[in-house]
């Protein structure tokens, strides 16, 4: 039988960027919601060293995704419940998904290069320092991370509302990001 939909490596690459995105949102309002460091107070500092990690691992995992799944591309969607305008729209939210997430991970990035604090990837990978500290420039990108942030959500829930109507409709195009 023919393959109908991603390859192993792609479909838990896919969940594995959708766990961890819904993850770095919800842990950000517990990450910003702890009183500001001080000396008797560091709590701040491992959420913000876990959402910055998970963060930069998420765009290796969409580089990775984006070359297994041109290396063994799926199958074309066959389903009949699938309109023209349907089709193009998944392909544009899908483009959309992988910019929003590449210029939120980028802008999250640059808002912490511009503060005192170091990132240590995992605790192992020390990155370069690559600015100095101003809080000008930390807000700058902070408001662009934000932004972006949100409206990844927003695309995200366009894309997970066709997934519902395909789930109803039951027309195989959920099964594809299921199994292999
Ligand atoms: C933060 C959450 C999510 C993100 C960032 C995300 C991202 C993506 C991306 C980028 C693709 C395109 C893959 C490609 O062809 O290059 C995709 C495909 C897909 N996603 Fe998601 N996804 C998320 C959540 C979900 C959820 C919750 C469901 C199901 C309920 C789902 C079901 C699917 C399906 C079925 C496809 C394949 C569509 C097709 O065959 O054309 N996704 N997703
Ligand atoms: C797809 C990946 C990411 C998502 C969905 C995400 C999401 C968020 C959200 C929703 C907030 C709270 C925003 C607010 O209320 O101000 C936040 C804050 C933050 N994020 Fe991310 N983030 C991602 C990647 C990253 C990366 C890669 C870094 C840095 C390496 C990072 C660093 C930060 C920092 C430092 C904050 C604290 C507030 C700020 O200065 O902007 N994020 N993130």
């Amino acid at each position: 039988m023919q393959k109908q939909g991603y390859s192993r490596t792609a479909v838990i690459l896919h969940w594995l960027l959708a766990v961890s995105i819904f993850f770095l949102f919800i842990s950000s309002w517990w990450m910003l919601g702890l009183p500001l460091p001080s000396k008797e107070m560091q709590f701040r500092a491992f959420p913000f060293q876990l959402h910055k990690n998970i963060g930069i691992t998420l765009v290796l995992v969409i580089a990775l995704l984006l070359y297994v799944r041109f290396k063994h591309r799926p199958a074309p969607v066959t389903s009949t419940a699938m309109k023209p305008w349907m089709h193009k729209l998944a392909t544009v939210d899908h483009i959309i998904i992988y910019l929003l997430i590449l210029a939120t991970c980028v802008s999250g990035y640059l808002s912490s290069a511009h503060t005192r604090w170091d990132t240590v990837v995992w605790w192992v990978l020390e990155m370069p320092r690559i600015a100095e500290a101003n809080e000008d420039m930390n807000e700058f990108y902070s408001d662009i991370h934000l932004w972006t942030a949100w409206a990844l959500l927003g695309v995200v829930a366009v894309h997970i509302s066709g997934a519902i109507y395909h789930a109803f409709l039951n027309d195989g195009i959920v099964r594809r990001m299921m199994r292999w």
